[in-house]
């Protein structure tokens, strides 16, 4: 089936205001001068979704939330509510190893964020993977496996459609580690089977699956080419518009192939 392959952008907490708007002004630049047969998401931290939003208008870049609280609203100081970003967002990162982390985020409370954001008409990125020592010890595809489930049992047919999963391994993340690309693959293919196994295959084959950790524009073919991912979730690369944009070249093509 055809898709157009996705590329994220995930800026963490790495970019002043300012720069979040320079890098931002980059990457329209650049995309005004090639085509780019890809769909771009880029993801600021809360202070500067509004601006970078505002300045993405009349481009194909749409925005996306590094995370958003489980409830609608009340008395949480210090945190953000899906309200608050409703008009600025498209997409929000859910689960993302370094929020599970810091917050405790569990698979439960991820499926119940998934569900509230896309109530409000924005579509979930949901982060999943394992830890260096589950890698170590085999435990990967039972590790994926409840995480997974929990989404599979928590959300519909059109929802699912609309949540792109992302597969980053946690050991990958941020240190340069790869992982065999056979493993992406077969890590992917478990989802898609589960996937298949609890709504049906076309649906399976249609819900967009990525790959994150440690993409580089040197690294990303080889987990995009043949049987690999829909896309990528990028981490450091991403804040740097040319290594950003290269990696979005490499990833279209290599998904052509
Ligand atoms: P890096 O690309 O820096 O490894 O980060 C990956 C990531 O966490 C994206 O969400």
């Amino acid at each position: 089936m055809n898709k157009t392959p996705l590329v994220i952008g995930n800026w963490k907490m790495e970019l002043s205001h300012k720069s979040a708007i320079e890098v931002v002004s980059a990457i329209k630049k650049m995309m005004q001068q090639e085509t780019y047969p890809a769909d771009i998401v880029v993801c600021p931290s809360f202070p500067s979704i509004a601006a970078v939003h505002a300045s993405v208008q009349g481009t194909p870049i749409a925005v996306g939330a590094q995370n958003v609280h489980h409830e609608e609203k009340g008395a949480f100081t210090g945190s953000v509510s899906v309200a608050s970003m409703r008009g600025f967002i498209t997409w929000c990162i859910l689960g993302h190893s370094e929020v599970r982390r810091a917050e405790g985020d569990s698979d439960a409370l991820v499926a119940q964020k998934a569900k509230l954001v896309l109530s409000h008409g924005i579509r979930p990125i949901v982060c999943i993977g394992e830890t260096g020592q589950q890698h170590d010890s085999d435990e990967t595809i039972s590790v994926i496996s409840a995480q997974i489930d929990m989404l599979l049992s928590s959300l519909d047919r059109v929802s699912l459609l609309k949540t792109v999963i992302v597969y980053e391994p946690i050991w990958a993340i941020g240190t340069g580690k790869l992982p065999d690309p056979n493993e992406v693959y077969e890590v992917l293919l478990f989802i898609r089977k589960r996937i298949a196994g609890h709504f049906d295959i076309e649906l399976a084959d249609r819900v967009y699956l990525l790959y994150g950790g440690s993409v580089q524009a040197s690294n990303v073919k080889q987990y995009i080419a043949g049987p690999g991912a829909d896309g990528v979730l990028v981490g450091g690369a991403s804040i740097h518009p040319r290594d950003f944009m290269d990696i979005v070249s490499r990833t279209a093509s290599a998904y052509a192939l």
